[in-house]
């Protein structure tokens, strides 16, 4: 129903050769000077924007281009979103052609959403098949969280220190945004909702005497929170399956099934959170794929429609008749353009077999940064999984005390080498879009670690 053509794998390559190529200075004059006039106007801009002021206004698949004519190679892919590349022409099209035919039919089904529905069903594990659609991640996530209240009757939620599910009230309840300025002015945490540490094997809470991390520990404490610190209406754990916003930070491979185990002891749902972290970024549909671990409940959000807004909540079919006490209707969710956009994604990714990709080449990543861990003395740990990754910065090894001067140098840098990414703090994020081969993987690692290199000068440990 998309009616359009798969286009070759390479349809990125043109764009991409010979990238990073920059003409003036950057940010350029043009950008500097289109950012200043937009500021005037827009209040809260985040500070990767601040310390970047740079315009874009072209991307072809792995290449975004500013307003001063300069090239760079991205590592971000927005913001996790277009990771099939920029405006791939497949999916470009598919959204072209649902814009010239029909809009918006509100919930009513159309032609490309049932294909949607069908093609969602066969790529996701289980029974995973009860579907509602929405345009935003948040709003997932929202419905996601009344979901989890429809099909238990209960009403309180767990969820972990670090994680980011969105800015709507519920959302944040589950999240670590108290602390950011806008929800700091009274209560911040609706009644119910608890957060609890989760594990990172870097900072570990609770070890093993063998100076691993002790998942069972995690587990018990668990345990004995739903116990002794909740009314014993535990509706859902709600959880990022590797935490983006945090730091591209995964959990020990045992932690997502032991969970499970006490999720199902508990009559408590298991609700996966995989905005970010789905839809092929790790290598897997699902990144809880990679343990085995089928959720109760999933959010779809960023890469599912590579650029265009759309979202997704899904259930197992057992809870699917569950969902008709909460309504899909939406204005924007599901409407054709949006449905071309994931159908078109999802079919993209079958088609150029970029599951496997992502995972020869996030392997090719996890190589060359180990072997930067040890030629670096303010890198203190690497991480990730697929095309998920992080670099964390530290002052010193031993301690572990984290650097974000530093990661503000680098990310500048970098950036200013023609490195298009998105680092927060000491923990450089690198979401580079799927597509991206070893060549051009390899090319913006060497910018980065030129970028670490001059920084160790700048402070003093080289
Ligand atoms: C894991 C996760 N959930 C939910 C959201 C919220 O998505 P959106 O910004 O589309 O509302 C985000 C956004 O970064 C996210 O990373």
């Amino acid at each position: 129903m998309n009616n359009v053509q798969t286009t070759g794998k390479d349809w990125w390559r043109a764009a991409a050769a010979g990238i990073p190529h920059l003409i003036t200075e950057t940010p350029g004059p043009r950008s500097k000077q289109m950012h200043a006039n937009t500021a005037k106007y827009m209040k809260g801009l985040s500070s990767q924007v601040k310390l970047f002021p740079v315009c874009f206004e072209e991307g072809s698949g792995i290449a975004l281009t500013d307003v001063d004519g300069n090239k760079y190679l991205d590592f971000s892919s927005g913001i996790y979103v277009t990771s099939l590349g920029h405006c791939h022409p497949k999916i470009s099209e598919a959204i072209a052609y649902w814009a010239r035919k029909l809009m918006n039919a509100h919930d009513f089904t159309t032609p490309v959403k049932e294909k949607l529905m069908e093609k969602m069903a066969s790529i996701l594990p289980g029974k995973l098949n009860a579907v509602q659609l929405y345009s935003d991640g948040t709003t997932a996530v929202e419905a996601a969280i009344r979901a989890a209240r429809a099909i238990s009757g209960k009403h309180e939620f767990i969820s972990g220190y670090r994680d980011f599910h969105g800015k709507s009230m519920s959302a944040v309840s589950c999240a670590q945004m108290y602390r950011s300025e806008t929800f700091s002015y009274g209560p911040t945490r609706a009644p119910g909702f608890y957060m609890v540490p989760r594990p990172d094997p870097y900072r570990p809470l609770w070890e093993k005497a063998d100076g691993t991390i002790d998942t069972d520990a995690y587990i018990r404490f668990y345990e004995n929170f739903i116990k002794e610190g909740t009314v014993g209406n535990v509706a859902a754990f709600v959880l990022e399956p590797a935490q983006g916003w945090a730091g591209s930070i995964f959990p020990p491979d045992d932690f997502f099934p032991k969970l499970k185990t006490l999720c199902e002891k508990h009559n408590i749902l298991l609700d996966d959170d995989e905005v970010l972290a789905g839809m092929g970024r790790t290598g897997e549909w699902l990144t809880l794929n990679h343990w085995g671990v089928i959720p109760d409940i999933v959010t779809f959000g960023k890469s599912f429609g590579n650029g265009f807004p759309v979202t997704a909540m899904v259930v197992s079919e057992e809870n699917g008749e569950a969902l008709e006490k909460i309504s899909a209707s939406s204005s924007y969710g599901g409407n054709p353009m949006a449905c071309a956009a994931a159908l078109a994604s999802i079919e993209v990714i079958e088609e150029e077999s970029l599951l496997e990709h992502v995972r020869t080449v996030g392997a090719f990543f996890m190589k060359r940064m180990e072997q930067m861990k040890l030629d670096h003395p303010i890198i203190g740990d690497v991480k990730g999984k697929g095309f998920l990754l992080g670099i964390e910065l530290v002052k010193d090894k031993k301690t572990k005390e984290p650097f974000p001067e530093a990661g503000v140098a680098v990310y500048q840098k970098a950036f200013r080498k023609g490195l298009a990414w998105i680092p927060a703090g000491h923990i450089l994020r690198m979401s580079p879009p799927l597509i991206m081969d070893e060549k051009y993987a390899a090319k913006g690692m060497d910018i980065i670690e030129d970028a670490i290199t001059e920084t160790e000068k700048e402070f003093g440990y080289r």
